[in-house]
Formats: structure tokens, C-alpha cells, sequence
């Protein structure tokens, strides 16, 4: 994970600008903090463990001389959160500054080596090896960009690098294996970072660096380069449609809170995508054997709401597979007319990437649905279909799966169109629904907040809550329990509710709450009987139901409830909105911060 950010410009100190950029990375890793800078031929540093503004509050991170500097918001995979393991780190004559976002796998046997030469290690990271080595390739008269080369072919596992001397106070170099990495330009200055709101207040010019490539930036621009033969690569630059400010709070507490409110937004612009996109992917789908949904997380969730669009509008039911687990699942079952259909809001998610590696050595084709241009993802699929949330900077998913239901609800319309499952009349029934969605988002987000908040205060302290729907509806019960373990640290877990009387009801006891996701579909009458079965036991039910279901109003303690008019597939849309507000609320009343929660990150990228 880790958060990576450096600049070079012509003049002008970089100390603020770190500073703000890592805090837009922030979201990526808060472990600790660092930066370093150049200034009359000298490294000056600065770093502590905590979050950012913790550090600066000790530090004062706008407070450090030069106009070239690189910084790290860390995740830590090797080594406690500490000072002495923040990044940047350095060697031994400290001229040479590293950060690194990655795992490198063999750094024990590269530490046991230039132990043996005499370097002096003050990290327990893998990071640490990297300085050493590219030290080492600097005293054998190797520029820093050949030295970072040779780095590469030593090391194994996966990594974003940026590596700076203050031998030269005009460069810096990166490169990037299975970690991401983009490049910002402007005049008189170049960027490069983990992500593309981190210089997003400064250029929207942004020129991609693939893994296997080594980029050389200074003031006047990046040149790039092949690992592998040192030959030129001629890049264009993308203009990214993304403004700054969405990727501030906008006069909101937390980006989570933002976030839920740019729904709307979201999901309007996603409804604006090329329908020849969507068109290009169903016509994959359509030709496919097997189709498999690969993705984590909320984007899982994503998934298992997408298969039911499919098979109720298409008559296709894709396989959903964990991508952490698909290798370990399909063994060598695929075959090259086999299709995956990849969901990542971040594109970078390393078993989702490591998966679609997998299926694409025996020759399968790959779409993939994602919310950021340029990611690995796209560089690795035969289709890209790209949501348009804007960039999300909580750290729980709210708009982006919004957006990647949105962008499935399309696809699995057009597919309806190739496969006949379903009459014309019947398509744009559906169609003239998914139309209404902005609309009806808003007003079910003007209609729960105060509730959900209410709601939290009474239910803030209870231990453990339980989430159940039936059919499409348990995925959205899974991302409601998601949503509340990852922010408000309640425990949380989701079922089926057909499920529920083989074991979970055991659980229940009085007053222990039980939330129902209940759309009016087929399986409302069954998902009663389910209430009354808990409610037999004492449980507490909280329901998401349709705005008149006076019925379950009469069964519920408390309920939440959605506007008619979006048809049964595509209700996971409307009915999750009042559960990712619960979890912000039970978050905020618990006093943790619902956009940083504890252990996690953005991105997973490590497996
Ligand atoms: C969502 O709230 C989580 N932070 C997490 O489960 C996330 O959805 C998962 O890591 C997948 O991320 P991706 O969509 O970027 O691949
Ligand atoms: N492995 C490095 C460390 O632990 C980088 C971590 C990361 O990228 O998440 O410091």
C-alpha cells in the first residue's frame, strides 16, 4: 500500500506541497510519515510514526528546505509503525533517499549480503536494502537511473520506487513493478506519485509509467525508459477530467460523508457512458463459454449484485469467484474461450490483478470495470469500462460501488439485447428505471441521514449485528455488514436470510438487532416469514423497505425506507444508501474517524 509523492521544479520550495500531496494520499497507508528534501547538496529529513498532521504538529512539515523532495505515507507490511521504520530511508553515507510502496520478497537474503559488505541497516523494512544496493551501483560509477536498473534485476516481488541523491539536486528517479505509479507534468515542474489526486491541484497533464519501465524527471519533463533494453519510450500525455476539488471535503466532516452525497453525481455521469462500451463488453460476455466475476470486497459485492441483473435481464449466469482465491479454485479448468470480467474501483487491487494473471495465461479474455484510467487493470484487459465516481478518497467504497452497479445495471441491459432472454417492451422498462436512479438516490439520502444517525445512537454500544436479504438483496445486506465492521469496528456479518435458521439464529437473544433488506421482489413474502422468525426470539428488527410497506413497518422496531420506482434487479442501489450512512454515523458516534479506519487501507496491494 503507501502512499508515494515527488517533485522536482525549477524553483520554489516543495514543503507545503509534500505536505498537502501526502495528505491526499493519506487514505493509502497512515502508519507514519516522511519526507525528504535537497538543499546546498544536502539530504534534510523529516519523519515520525502517526498520521500526517500528528507529525507536522512535531515537525513541521512545510519547514524544510529545497525544491526537489519525495514523501511516503506508510502501510506497513515489514517492520512495526515506527520512526525509525518510516520511510524514506536512506544509505549509509546518507546521499541517497528511497520510498517504496511494495513487497520485496528476497530483501533477507539482499540484507545478509550488504551486511556482509559492511552497509549499516537502521530499518526492519525490505525498503531498506534498495538505497544500500543503488549505493553500492553508484560507487561502481553507475548514474542514479542506471543504478535504480540494476536495483531491479536484483530484486524480486513488487514495487513503486522513487529514488533521489543529493549528489543531484536537479533529478528524480522512479520505476515500478506491480505497484502503481503516474507521472504529473507542468511548466517548470514534474511529479510523480501513487496516485493522480496528489498533484491534481497543480496539472491535470498526466503521463502514464507502465511496470518494467525506469523514468528519469526533472524540472523540464520525464523520460522513460525499458527496464529490459534501455531503449526510449515516447508517452503522451492524458488530460484527467478529475478537478481538485473533488478530492477536497467540500464543507463536509469526512470524504466518507462527501462521498455518499456525490452519489447522485456519480451515478448520473456513469449513466453517460458511451453505450458502444458497454455495447463492445456485452458482446464478450455474449461470446463467452464461462463467465467469471472476479473482484474483493465491495467490489465482490458489486458482483454478486451483477450476477442477479444478468440472469434476470440476460439469462447468463456468470461464476463469481474471490479473486484472492480463483487460482486456488479453477486450477487449470479455464480455457481461451472462457471471458473475466474484472471489478476494481482502483484497478490496483493485487488479487484481482494476480487472479486476471492467472486466467490470462490460459488465454482468456478480460473485461474490466474500474474507476481510474491508466490503472494496471486496464493495461491488462481486452475492454476497459470506466465509472465515473470521480476520485473516492475514504477508505470505504460508498460512491464507487454505486457507480460499478450503475455501470453493471447498463451492461447486463445490453446483453439483454444480444441474448432476446427478455422482450423489447420489457428492456425499456428496465431502461426508463435506471434513468430515474440520480434522482431517487438523492432523495433516499435526504430521507434516511437524520434517521441513520438517530439510529446509531441507539445501537452504537450493541456487540454484534446481524444483515440479511434474499436474492439480489444479500448483497446488499454483505456490503451494509461490510460497511459497519471496516468503520465502526461493530461486528457485523451477513447471510442469506434463507440461510439464517441453519445456525446464525442461534445468536439471537432480546433486543439483539437484526437488519432486513426487504425491496418489494419475489422474495419479500419469504424474507416475512424470516422477520417473524427472528422477532419470535426477541431480536430487534430494523428494516430497509419500500417507502408504503406499512405491512413491515408494523413488524419493524425502526426502518428506512426507499421510493418506488426502480425495478427489482437494480435495487441494491437504493436500498445500501441508508446502511453506508449507519455505518458513518455508528463510526462518528464511536468517535473513529470513518475515512481512515484501523488495519486497512485504499488499495490491498499485497496478497
Ligand atoms: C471497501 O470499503 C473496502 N475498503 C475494500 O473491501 C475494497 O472494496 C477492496 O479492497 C477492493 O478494492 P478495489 O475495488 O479497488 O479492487
Ligand atoms: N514494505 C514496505 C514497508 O513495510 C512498504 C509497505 C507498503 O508499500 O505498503 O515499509
Amino acid at each position: 500500500m503507501c502512499g508515494i509523492i515527488g517533485v522536482v521544479q525549477r524553483r520554489g520550495e516543495v514543503a507545503s506541497f509534500l505536505h498537502q500531496a501526502l495528505k491526499r494520499l493519506e487514505y493509502r497507508g497512515y502508519d507514519s510519515v516522511g519526507v525528504t528534501t535537497i538543499s546546498n547538496g544536502q539530504l534534510h529529513m523529516k519523519k515520525d510514526k502517526g498520521r500526517i498532521e500528528e507529525v507536522h504538529k512535531k515537525l513541521n512539515l512545510d519547514e524544510i528546505p529545497g525544491c526537489i523532495g519525495i514523501g511516503h505515507t506508510r502501510w506497513a507490511t515489514h517492520g512495526i509503525p515506527s520512526m525509525y521504520n518510516a520511510h524514506p530511508h536512506f544509505d549509509c553515507k546518507n546521499e541517497i533517499a528511497v520510498v517504496h510502496n511494495g513487497v520485496i520478497d528476497n530483501f533477507l537474503e539482499l540484507r545478509k549480503e550488504l551486511k556482509s559488505k559492511g552497509h549499516e541497516f537502521s530499518s526492519d523494512t525490505d525498503t531498506e536494502v534498495i538505497p544500500h544496493m543503488i549505493e553500492d551501483y553508484v560507487s561502481e560509477g553507475l548514474t542514479l537511473d542506471n543504478a535504480v536498473t540494476e536495483v531491479t534485476r536484483r530484486i524480486e516481488g513488487t514495487y513503486a520506487i522513487v529514488a533521489m541523491t543529493s549528489r543531484d539536486d536537479g533529478k528524480i528517479v522512479c520505476t515500478r513493478d506491480g505497484n502503481p505509479l503516474v507521472i504529473g507534468r507542468r511548466e517548470g515542474a514534474t511529479y510523480v506519485s501513487s496516485d493522480i489526486p496528489a498533484f491534481l491541484p497543480m496539472t491535470n497533464d498526466m503521463i502514464l509509467l507502465l511496470d518494467g519501465e525506469v523514468a528519469t524527471l526533472t524540472a523540464g519533463g520525464a523520460e522513460i525508459r525499458k527496464l529490459s533494453d534501455g531503449s526510449e519510450v515516447e508517452r503522451e500525455t492524458i488530460k484527467v477530467s478529475w478537478t481538485a476539488d473533488q478530492a477536497q471535503k467540500g464543507g463536509f466532516p469526512h470524504f466518507m460523508l462527501k462521498e455518499i452525497h456525490e452519489q447522485p453525481e456519480a451515478v448520473r455521469n456513469t449513466l453517460r457512458i458511451r453505450p458502444e462500451v458497454i455495447q463492445e463488453a456485452a458482446k464478450f460476455i455474449h461470446e463467452a463459454r464461462n463467465v467469471y466475476f472476479l473482484a474483493m470486497g465491495t467490489s465482490g459485492h458489486a458482483a454478486m449484485a451483477g450476477r442477479h441483473m444478468f440472469a434476470s435481464l440476460a439469462g447468463v449466469l456468470p461464476i463469481f469467484e474471490l479473486a484472492s482465491d480463483f487460482p486456488d479454485t479453477v486450477y487449470n479448468s479455464l480455457s481461451k474461450d472462457d471471458l473475466v470480467i474484472a471489478i476494481t474501483q482502483s484497478g490496483e487491487t493485487t488479487d484481482t490483478i494476480m487472479a486476471v494473471k492467472h486466467a490470462k495465461s490460459f488465454g482468456v479474455k478480460v473485461v474490466a470495470i474500474t474507476n481510474v484510467i491508466g490503472s494496471s487493470i486496464t493495461r491488462m484487459a481486452d475492454h476497459s469500462i470506466f465509472t465515473q465516481a470521480g476520485p473516492e478518497i475514504g477508505v470505504a467504497a460508498t460512491k464507487t460501488f454505486m457507480v460499478q452497479l450503475t455501470a453493471l445495471a447498463q451492461l447486463a441491459l445490453a446483453l439483454g439485447e444480444l441474448t432476446g432472454f427478455v422482450d423489447n417492451e420489457m428492456l425499456e422498462k428496465k431502461r426508463q428505471s435506471l434513468e430515474k436512479l440520480p434522482e431517487i438516490v438523492s432523495e433516499v439520502i435526504s430521507r434516511n441521514e437524520e434517521k441513520a444517525r438517530r439510529l446509531a445512537g441507539l445501537l452504537y454500544d450493541k456487540p454484534s449485528l446481524l444483515f440479511l436479504g434474499r436474492g439480489v438483496s444479500q448483497a446488499t445486506a454483505e456490503e451494509g455488514a461490510l460497511k459497519l465492521k471496516e468503520i465502526s469496528y461493530n461486528h457485523a456479518e451477513a447471510y442469506s436470510a434463507g440461510q439464517s435458521k441453519h445456525g446464525p439464529i442461534a445468536l439471537v437473544h432480546d433486543e439483539y438487532p437484526v437488519i432486513f433488506v426487504v425491496p418489494r421482489d419475489e422474495t419479500r413474502w419469504r424474507i416475512v416469514g424470516n422477520i417473524m422468525e427472528m422477532k419470535a426470539r426477541g431480536a430487534s428488527i430494523i428494516s430497509v423497505i419500500a417507502k408504503d410497506d406499512e405491512e413491515l413497518k408494523g413488524f419493524s422496531n425502526h426502518w428506512f425506507t426507499i421510493p418506488e420506482g426502480i425495478e427489482p434487479e437494480f435495487s441494491t442501489i437504493p436500498y445500501v444508501i441508508p446502511l453506508q450512512l449507519f455505518s458513518y454515523y455508528m463510526a462518528r458516534r464511536k468517535g473513529f474517524d470513518p475515512d481512515k479506519p484501523r488495519n486497512l487501507a485504499k488499495s490491498v496491494t499485497v496478497l
